[in-house]
């Protein structure tokens, strides 16, 4: 008998409430997630924050690139609705809510974007973060609380040449990467394929089974979606809808 997958809300339960804000991750939680999915850009003034776009644009009343605006500038922005306006979210607030979360454990999936643009600046912030949390690092007991994934192989070759213990996924869509390639060239302890290359690939999980490692796959909202990875295998789903994700693995 296959074990469920681990539900993964994407950018908190961002399906019902404006993603990566505090509200969408509370929601997250209340409904039974197992982890929360971020995505982390740098500002000007050097610091993390929950932005997935280049810009915040398409998620903010505001407008520019994250990479030229500072902390401040950011905050003044909302990042909600009329019926839930939202501040910003920095990763330090969103390790927070994680960590108080004391009920169940619960993991933390970081993703890195534009790690070409600075060379690997994002990701050592993010260690640095992790580690102030006592995260990851090497004295500290606590590395399966969080795990750090990229597109960029690079990426996660300079998470795990820094930081061997925290576990990473290379995501992508090349079924070649994925299934041996630089999965195995960076040490990933996990591989991301999205559900749609899964269900062109589907022996994609056990391949990475026998090289032990373990499949985490997005986007799944939808029910035959969920019950495929489910039935493959899949360790890890990341949905904008945990809550319902939760429930129809509970009943079939
Ligand atoms: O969880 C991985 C997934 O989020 C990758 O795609 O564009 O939503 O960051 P994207
Ligand atoms: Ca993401």
């Amino acid at each position: 008998m296959t074990r469920d997958p681990l539900v993964v809300a994407h950018r908190g339960a961002s399906g019902t409430l404006p993603e990566h804000t505090l509200a969408a991750y509370e929601r997250a939680l209340t409904e039974g997630a197992d982890g929360l999915e971020c995505d982390v850009r740098l500002t000007r003034d050097g610091h993390l924050v929950c932005v997935h776009d280049r810009t915040v644009d398409r998620t903010s009343d505001g407008t520019g690139a994250v990479s030229e605006m500072t902390l401040d500038d950011l905050r003044r922005l909302d990042y909600g609705t009329p019926e839930w306006p939202s501040v910003l979210l920095t990763l330090d607030r969103l390790v927070e809510l994680a960590l108080d979360w004391t009920s169940r454990p619960v993991k933390l999936f970081i993703e890195t974007k534009h790690p070409v643009r600075y060379g690997g600046l994002v990701e050592n912030k993010v260690l640095a973060t992790l580690h102030r949390y006592g995260i990851g690092s090497p004295g500290s007991a606590d590395h399966a609380r969080a795990v750090v994934m990229s597109f960029s192989a690079a990426a996660v070759w300079r998470v795990r040449r820094s930081a061997p213990l925290l576990p990473t996924v290379l995501l992508g869509e090349s079924s070649i990467a994925l299934g041996g390639g630089a999965a195995t060239a960076v040490g990933a302890t996990a591989i991301g394929p999205s559900v749609a290359t899964l269900r062109e690939h589907p022996d994609l999980v056990d391949k990475a089974a026998a090289a032990g490692r373990a499949t985490y796959c997005w986007t799944v909202d939808d029910r035959d979606d969920i019950e495929f990875c489910r039935d493959l295998g899949v360790g890890w789903v990341a949905t904008n809808f945990p809550g319902p994700t939760k429930g129809w693995l509970a009943r079939s």
